[in-house]
């Protein structure tokens, strides 16, 4: 809870009720014994008597990241599952998401002018795909470092004509780490010297093995840059996603991940966030890592404004006071003042922890010279 009662408070502080109020009055609030009192003024309260208050922020507003889910079956929705693609320096993972991206621009969005969002759309016989834009080794495992889950599912890029590389076992470490199922997207068939067999003898090392060989793991052969095979990868993706039944609740307050943020000349800062359960709208109070906002505009990856994003959807958003970090979670809150607390409080902890640092780098230097 984020309040109390004058009366409550009274009884936390062990005052009378009276001298409470009193007190609230040379504070400049007037206030009755039933009125309630947020955290800040509670804790300046006490603060006033000499009392110590140790305030522990409940588990769904500060630690968010950690959210326990306790919706209810029905109030549950299918939402798109959430891909990454990952795979050795060169394998075609770009190529592969230009190639998807491209050939899946249906009409009605084909006047829009795609954006750079770090995470993108396609639709496939009336399902949702959300791609996001391939991280990176680094940033996924940061993200992942720091509880941040953003990703259902990972397709692992392996060219047939150069085999499973040093990064190509990364990343099934990191997907098999993160427990995310595996699609293999044996790459650039088309080449001379293709040898997608080779691939999957090779990935039996690491435990995937494909269906006919007695295994569970989906392999795709394709070509991303003729295009080949593209429908057969979404088709797995899809499957895969049927399996697995990805649902969120799209009736509550947003909470979701920086995908990537910048300060922007003109807008201030942005970020591109993957709203992953609730439903964001524009107007709404946020706090994004320890940074607070209020939702000014909301951009899709088509490059339309939006008033609303649902489970799943990755949007660039506007109205923030900083810049958040790539990982951060994002919370929304029906009451700004809340979410501007807690932003206080999260800088605050980080600046204390940064001056922690610093004090130890010092000492480390000092005890150098000595
Ligand atoms: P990094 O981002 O550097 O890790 O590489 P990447 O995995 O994104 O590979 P990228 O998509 O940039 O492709 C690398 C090269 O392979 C490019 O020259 C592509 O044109 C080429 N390539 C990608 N896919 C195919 C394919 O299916 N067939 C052929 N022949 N070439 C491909
Ligand atoms: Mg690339």
């Amino acid at each position: 809870r984020g309040s109390m009662t004058v009366g409550e408070t009274a009884k936390l502080l062990h005052k009378d009720a009276s001298e409470v109020i009193k007190k609230l009055i040379t504070m400049g609030v007037m206030a009755t014994i039933n009125q309630e009192l947020d955290i800040d003024t509670i804790l300046l309260l006490a603060g006033e008597f000499g009392v110590e208050v140790e305030v522990k922020i409940p588990v769904d507003e500060d630690s968010f990241e950690t959210v326990e889910e306790n919706d209810m079956d029905e109030e549950l929705i299918t939402r798109p599952p959430v891909v990454t693609i990952m795979g050795h320096v060169d394998h075609g993972k770009t190529t592969l998401l230009d190639a998807i991206r491209s050939t899946n621009v249906t009409g009605g969005e084909a006047g829009g002018i795609t954006q750079h969002i770090g995470a993108y759309q396609v639709e496939i016989n009336h399902k949702k795909i959300t791609f996001l834009d391939t991280p990176g080794h680094e940033a996924f495992t940061a993200m992942r470092a720091r509880g941040a889950q953003v990703t259902d599912m990972t397709i692992i890029v392996v060219a047939a004509d150069d085999g499973v590389m040093p990064q190509t076992v990364e990343a099934i470490s990191h997907a098999k780490a993160a427990g995310l199922p595996i699609i293999v997207a044996v790459n650039k068939i088309d080449k001379p010297g293709a040898d997608p067999d080779k691939v999957k003898q090779e990935l039996t090392k690491y435990e995937l093995v494909p269906e006919e060989w007695g295994g569970d793991t989906i392999f795709v052969n394709l070509s991303a840059k003729q295009r080949t095979g593209l429908e057969d990868l979404l088709e797995m993706i899809l499957l895969v996603a049927e399996v697995n039944e990805y649902k969120a609740n799209p009736d509550k307050r947003a909470r979701g991940t920086v995908i990537e943020a910048e300060l922007d000349k003109n807008r201030g800062p942005v970020a591109r966030i993957l709203v992953q359960h609730g439903t964001l709208r524009v107007g709404d109070a946020f706090v994004a890592g320890n940074c607070f906002g209020r939702v000014r505009a909301m951009v899709n990856d088509k490059g339309r404004k939006i008033k609303e994003a649902g489970p799943s959807t990755p949007v660039e958003i506007t109205g923030l006071t900083e810049v958040p970090q790539a990982g951060d979670p994002f919370m929304a809150f029906e009451d700004e003042r809340k979410a501007r607390a807690i932003a206080d409080r999260r800088s605050t902890t980080q600046r204390q922890s940064e001056l922690n640092i610093n004090t130890r780098v010092t000492l480390d230097d000092l005890f150098k010279h000595i």
